[in-house]
């Protein structure tokens, strides 16, 4: 499978919103990847249902909705009604993760579980076989910019493993800090989506930058 593209509208320009998604629209980008914040699980607070119920109808590429709050089991059904694809919950955040996740797909949208960089990929292995993507945090999450944390690279490898012997078909996505250089990295690794926050918007040509990192 060719790998997905996921800008990341956390480094958009939110005075010209709808002119991003639109551009968004056009590129090449395969989801639009929609990080929400709470101030209490990531130090700092982003954007929440207001902005993505706005954002819902102008929306033409799949939502990849990555959550980065305390206790989201208590937001599925507001998810589901903004129309996202993707569901991403912490494994930090869940107590009970496996009834979160089977809560996500009763709705019709996909699963998938985020780990922070500390957490090790051996504990996924009893949920694994339950969810539809794996995200993997290359950065400690709250931010845009921040620089790319190397050893995501290994622990991509050792994920992409256990996926193989478990003979599953789960997605690898990676979040932060992606660029052309570590993009390449993630992708040899076996990473099958990539975000990309202010690599794509900070640059001078975002549809370009978009098309070169799906040409990778
Ligand atoms: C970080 C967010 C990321 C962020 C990535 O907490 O989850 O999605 O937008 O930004 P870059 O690509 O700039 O590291
Ligand atoms: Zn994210």
């Amino acid at each position: 499978m060719k790998h997905l593209i996921a800008p990341s509208l956390l480094s958009a320009d939110f005075m010209h919103l709808q002119e991003e998604v639109e551009m968004i629209n056009n590129s090449d980008a395969d989801w639009l990847h929609l990080d929400i914040m709470d101030g209490v699980f990531v130090p700092n607070i982003s954007f929440g249902f207001p902005v993505l119920e706005a954002l819902k109808p102008i929306c033409k590429k799949p939502m990849d909705v990555h959550l980065m709050i305390v206790e989201p089991q208590k937001f599925v059904r507001e998810i589901a009604a903004i129309g996202a694809y993707m569901m991403n919950v912490h494994y930090e955040a869940s107590t009970h993760l496996h009834r979160t996740v089977a809560a996500i797909k009763e709705t019709g949208m996909k699963a998938a579980v985020t780990l922070n960089p500390h957490t090790p990929v051996c504990l996924l292995e009893d949920i694994i076989q339950d969810v539809d993507m794996v995200l993997l945090m290359s950065v400690n999450p709250g931010f845009g910019g921040q620089r790319f944390i190397e050893h995501t690279v290994e622990k991509t490898v050792r994920l992409k493993e256990m996926i193989t012997r478990k003979g599953l078909n789960t997605l690898i996505e990676i979040d932060g800090g992606v660029n052309m250089e570590t993009g390449k990295r993630l992708l040899d690794a076996g990473a099958d989506v990539l975000v990309a926050g202010s690599f794509v918007f900070k640059s001078p040509d975002p549809l370009q930058t978009i098309r070169d990192l799906k040409e990778l």
